[in-house]
């Protein structure tokens, strides 16, 4: 991997697959923009990937500090980065809440949808001139939007025509509550939003490439505190954080993935590398289309 090369992404605690993504990426030679909510985060967790690998130099790794859920936040947050860094090659949506009931932001959006959904859109919007830029003097850019196999407990039929249609309470499901339900419904944005990217990128000319992908079944903070006690067991044989970011690392930086662009671009990856066909509402383009046009809505009224 060329050094130079700058990274945000969005993760920082060191059990999380975010982090062990950042990790390689940096221990490879990259430079890194760890995204966290404070500076405290950030650092913590620049510190112990520095302790755990020396030769990580102290300019390969840098906060990137916003609040996902914050739309403005994070948009301004990105214009500052757009001031001082001249290229920007992979950009990895990871950050995530995994399961929340409805709660609404100030803007009527509930946030784990807001965090999961717009904060990737709103950080992907403004950070476009910089992908481009980058696209024009090196292919093969990279948009990877971590996304998760809980979009397929969704019943037919959802729409993203509305912040309502955002807000919408669902069922639990045999492997869930309801909040799981809606965190799926989260996920589902994260697939079709990758797959819409892919087409805007090629519309426009852009040399990038846009994927989603399920990191795989993996023991984080996150999944250890929502893992039920009878399911202990099966939640023992999960996968580690480090391997969770295997699927990311490949989407990101594997060659192939760029040179076959016709097969990857805007696919969904599973564990590790395979491109598995979406199925049901994750196979609407047509949603892909109404949930951009929607969320560019949205986001212009929040920002205007
Ligand atoms: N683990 C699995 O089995 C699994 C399976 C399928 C998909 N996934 C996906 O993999 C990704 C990572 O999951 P994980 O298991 O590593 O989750 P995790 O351990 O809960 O970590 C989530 C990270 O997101 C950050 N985050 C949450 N809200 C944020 C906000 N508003 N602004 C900035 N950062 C925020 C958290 O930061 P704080 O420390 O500040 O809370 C935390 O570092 C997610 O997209 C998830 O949907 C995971």
């Amino acid at each position: 991997m060329a050094t130079g090369q700058s990274y945000p992404r969005s993760h920082s605690s060191s059990n999380g697959i975010g982090f062990h993504t950042a990790y390689q990426l940096a221990s490879h030679g990259a430079k890194v923009y760890i995204g966290a909510r404070s500076d405290e985060k950030a650092e913590a967790a620049i510190r112990q990937m520095r302790t755990s690998n020396p030769a990580i130099s102290a300019d390969k790794l840098h906060p990137f500090i916003a609040d996902l859920g914050d739309l403005r936040a994070v948009t301004s947050a990105a214009q500052n980065l757009l001031t001082y860094e001249s290229r920007l090659d992979i950009l990895v949506h990871n950050a995530a809440i995994l399961s929340m009931p409805v709660v609404l932001d100030s803007y009527g959006i509930s946030v784990a949808f807001a965090t999961n959904h717009f904060g990737p859109f709103a950080l992907t919007k403004a950070l476009l001139p910089l992908l481009k830029k980058t696209a024009e003097t090196s292919p093969g850019v990279r948009v990877v939007t971590v996304s998760a196999p809980a979009y397929k407990l969704l019943p037919p039929g959802i729409r993203f025509d509305s912040v309502t249609s955002f807000n919408i309470e669902l069922e639990p499901t045999q492997i869930g509550d309801a909040a799981f339900t809606r965190y799926g419904l989260s996920k589902l944005a994260n697939l079709l939003f990758a797959r819409q990217l892919q087409k805007n990128f090629d519309e426009e000319g852009i040399k990038a490439l846009s994927v989603s992908l399920h990191p795989g079944l993996i023991k984080t903070d996150g999944t250890i505190k929502m893992v039920r006690p009878e399911n202990q067991q099966a939640f023992a044989q999960r996968m580690s954080p480090p391997d969770g970011a295997l699927n990311t690392l490949f989407a990101a930086t594997n060659p192939e993935v760029w040179e076959k662009k016709e097969k990857f671009g805007g696919a969904y990856l599973v564990p590790h590398g395979k491109i598995e066909e979406p199925i049901g509402n994750g196979a609407n383009d047509k949603l892909a289309t109404e949930l951009w046009a929607t969320s560019e809505e949205v986001l212009h009224d929040i920002l205007t």
